[in-house]
């Protein structure tokens, strides 16, 4: 029987892959890959790893040294991955789309928790504090969204704006083939929208798209939703404008020292970024633990198309699902 080494294995991984699999011996392992343990690997034709686990030069060689053939991600993003070392040595695969919908609906969520305050107004009536001072929030409808990166996220978040009654615009570099949305630059993107969401890749030309030359440009009011990758935002940026009150409040699903942090529980712990610790004590700040994939369709998915990229690479069938190293 095969054998996967899956890495960084949470309960809801172990569930949603065993009611998936019928063929190969999976070996769950909940540290995080990285060239330290690559041992675990040992005797496995594939490794599986996700959004945060160290794959760089060092980790492909020794998983190779191992003998593992082929690296299935369980996520759509591979911004961790050193391809080049793993040219001639590692098949990557991927899931490239799971659930569009998990994460735009949530990027609607952290947008409408944000704007009308709602985990403040919880936190208030659990102590059985009823008063709205403090909560105002503004009506969506009418208002413009500005959205970077229009590809599957983008375009469902877009419709979900559209819904609420929202002016879209949006920026792209390859636009998506359907006309109903306004293109503009990114500049004049920053100018114009109420709220900016992300849903780009993180690639060398897209890190720090929200910096301080971009938040220059932007509405004293603009809200900013990041469901895409941490280094999206140069959060030092994003920070001193919140404390000069340059901008209306931020949402963020990621963080760009995620890796540290996520995914864990740290609440008995001394959390020594004091980045993160300043933004999450900012009233018009909320930050969820890059749970936008965490549906149960989307897990489903995940767990289906990551086994099968794997029957596909063992029956040497066409891989649709492959990341090429210059991709
Ligand atoms: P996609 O590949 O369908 O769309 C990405 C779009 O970004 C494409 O249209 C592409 O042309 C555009 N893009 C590329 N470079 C750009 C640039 N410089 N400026 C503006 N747009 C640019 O990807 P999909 O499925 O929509 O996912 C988007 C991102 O969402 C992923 O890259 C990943 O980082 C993030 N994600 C987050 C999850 C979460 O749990 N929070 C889960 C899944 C994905």
């Amino acid at each position: 029987m095969e054998r996967i080494a899956f890495f960084d294995a949470k309960p809801y991984d172990k569930a949603w892959f065993d009611k998936a699999n019928t063929k190969y011996d999976i070996r769950y392992y909940e540290s995080r890959l990285c060239p330290e343990n690559t041992k675990l690997a040992e005797g496995c034709t594939a490794v599986c790893a996700f959004v945060n686990d160290v794959i760089n030069a060092k980790t492909i060689d020794k998983l190779y040294e191992l003998g593992v053939k082929v690296l299935l991600m369980r996520c759509a993003g591979f911004n961790n991955i050193a391809l080049s070392a793993a040219k001639g040595k590692l098949k990557i695969l991927r899931v490239p789309a799971y659930s569009p919908y998990a994460v735009a609906e949530h990027a609607m969520g952290l947008l409408l928790a944000l704007n009308r305050k709602i985990p403040r107004a919880i936190c208030r009536t659990r102590d059985f504090n009823f008063s709205l001072v403090g909560l105002t929030g503004f009506d969506l409808h009418g208002k413009t969204a500005g959205i970077i990166g229009t590809g599957k996220i983008g375009r469902v978040f877009i419709d979900i704006c559209k819904g609420f009654g929202m002016k879209v615009i949006a920026n792209d570099p390859y636009p998506a083939e359907i006309n109903d949305i306004e293109y503009v630059s990114k500049d004049e993107l920053f100018k114009r929208s109420d709220i900016i969401s992300l849903h780009c890749p993180l690639t060398h030309e897209t890190r720090y798209i929200i910096d301080e030359d971009a938040i220059a440009l932007m509405k004293k009011s603009v809200l900013i939703v990041n469901t895409s990758r941490g280094q999206l935002i140069d959060s030092e940026a994003l920070l001193s404008a919140l404390n000069d009150k340059r901008i209306g409040g931020a949402a963020l699903d990621v963080y760009e020292e995620e890796s540290s942090l996520f995914f864990e529980d740290n609440s008995d712990k001394i959390v020594t970024d004091e980045v993160i610790s300043l933004l999450v004590s900012r009233p018009n700040v909320i930050i969820t633990s890059h749970q936008g994939f965490l549906t149960e369709e989307a897990l489903h998915n995940i767990a289906d198309v990551t086994l099968q990229n794997f029957d596909d690479f063992l029956q040497g069938k066409e891989l649709v699902n492959e990341v090429k190293p210059n991709d």
